[in-house]
């Protein structure tokens, strides 16, 4: 039987836009105490993983949510030590970083906890991230994804710097390591140029586990080449499956098997026992936005200046070939032909960052998790709850035991590793594809 994948894409207050004003969010403000918590509820619902986003910039404005972060993999380390079993992302980006630093990162991570550890390969798309690096501006999109692959590649060139059984620690003949069991990379490409080897010893993974993210020609053929999940954010189940069916067709012209690269959308769910509380709880998150917010959100998503835009008029005009992100092209396309004012506009779409939303009774919300799922749209979903804790714990309370009584998910962990959970074969050694 198969069975859907699940994953929480952790953000401390929730991911409505204004999940953070509501009075039961931020229980413990800006604490790992929080993200404990949260890890330890997926974790109860025996969800495969966890995935932390990561930018290194924000916005001055101060009505974001999400300004504040714990640098990812410190993060995941200690989440490693108060979990178990549920695998752990990050997002660690290929334009600021160096590659061996990356791999370095995530393959002590993949140590620390066993064999959870993965990471979300982004090339990163705001310029405020550039000013932190010393540049004046962001390359251009093509460059950054060329950057990746380089990147990509040198890091699992590094990850495979040892066998297996190369540390032997034979202390009676003084060996500690098998230097015929370890591989140099000697890399010489166009961006880096890295010798190896790695200073920490194979993976109990092989490799942790790759995700990907982008939806542009570059970023889908980066995903197909490499990523082992891949998250996106369709909204109606034709776009899912014309997606699902492409990015599949893409792995396998890469020689790769299809299953091994699983497609989970995004989806923001808001559930409770019967469908008018589940629309009294939206309700009552939509009236929490504030005015102000929606516009200086929508103007970053947008990359355009839309203060003093009369709200309740149509969208001025945005030149959709000039936006960076295919999220954004998604809403301005979204408010043309929906006719939508930009309050509709930041109400309806930029709410839950331009994801799904499902709003209804435990079965209302199945439902739709199994359609997708069963007919070629999904392998699974990154759970974005829209307030924290709350919108978790009803996800687990009340549709992951729904899921579960139709044998769609899993009822308990049979593996140790996140490639256990997603079933995920673990690259030999010495693999590269
Ligand atoms: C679920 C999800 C998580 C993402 N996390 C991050 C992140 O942590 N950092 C980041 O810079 N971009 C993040 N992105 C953005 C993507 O990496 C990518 O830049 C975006 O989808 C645009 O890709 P494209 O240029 O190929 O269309 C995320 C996107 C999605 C759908």
């Amino acid at each position: 039987m198969r069975h859907m994948k699940l994953g929480l894409f952790l953000a401390p207050g929730g991911h409505h836009m204004a999940a953070w004003r509501h009075p039961d969010a931020y229980p413990a403000g800006f604490s790992i105490d929080s993200y404990v918590s949260a890890a330890q509820t997926a974790e109860r619902g025996c969800f495969d993983m966890l995935f932390v986003a990561d930018v290194f910039s924000l916005t001055a404005s101060g009505d974001r949510q999400d300004s504040f972060r714990f640098e990812p993999l410190t993060l995941l380390s200690a989440l490693a030590m108060t979990t178990k079993s549920i695998g752990l992302a990050a997002t660690a980006t290929t334009s600021f970083n160096e590659p061996y630093n990356v791999a370095r990162k995530f393959a002590s991570l993949d140590h620390l906890s066993k064999g959870r550890a993965g990471w979300n390969i982004v090339t990163s798309s705001s310029t405020l991230e550039a000013y932190n690096f010393g540049r004046e501006a962001h390359r251009d999109h093509a460059a950054r994804y060329k950057k990746a692959h380089e990147f990509v590649q040198v890091v699992r060139g590094l990850w495979n710097s040892w066998d297996d059984d190369a540390v032997i620690i034979d202390k009676e003949n003084g060996v500690f390591f098998d230097a015929a069991k370890m591989r140099m990379l000697n890399h010489e490409g166009v961006e880096f140029s890295v010798r190896g080897p790695l200073t920490i010893p194979r993976c109990p993974q092989g490799h942790p586990v790759l995700v990907q993210a982008g939806s542009s020609e570059d970023g889908k053929t980066l995903a197909a080449e490499f990523a082992e999940i891949i998250f996106t954010i369709q909204r109606d189940l034709a776009s899912a499956q014309a997606f699902y069916a492409d990015i599949k067709s893409r792995v396998a012209a890469f020689g790769r098997a299809p299953e091994h690269a699983l497609v989970m959308p995004g989806v923001m769910p808001i559930v409770a026992a019967t469908r008018q509380e589940a629309r009294d709880k939206y309700e009552q998150l939509q009236a929490l936005i504030h005015p102000v917010a929606g516009l200086t959100g929508l103007s970053r998503t947008l990359e355009t200046d839309l203060s003093g835009v009369d709200v309740d008029g149509p969208l001025p005009p945005i030149e959709v070939s000039k936006l960076s992100q295919s999220r954004a092209v998604g809403m301005v396309e979204t408010a043309r032909r929906e006719n939508l004012t930009v309050r509709q506009v930041y109400e309806r779409l930029l709410v839950s960052k331009g994801h799904r939303q499902l709003i209804g009774s435990p079965s209302d919300v199945a439902d739709s998790l199994q359609e997708w799922f069963e007919q070629g749209g999904a392998d699974g979903y990154n759970i974005m709850p829209s307030v924290m804790p709350g919108g978790l714990v009803d996800f687990i309370d009340l549709v992951v035991p729904e899921l579960q009584r139709r044998g769609l998910f899993r009822k308990a962990y049979a593996g140790a590793m996140l490639r256990d959970h997603l079933g995920l074969p673990r690259p030999a050694p010495g693999f590269i594809s």
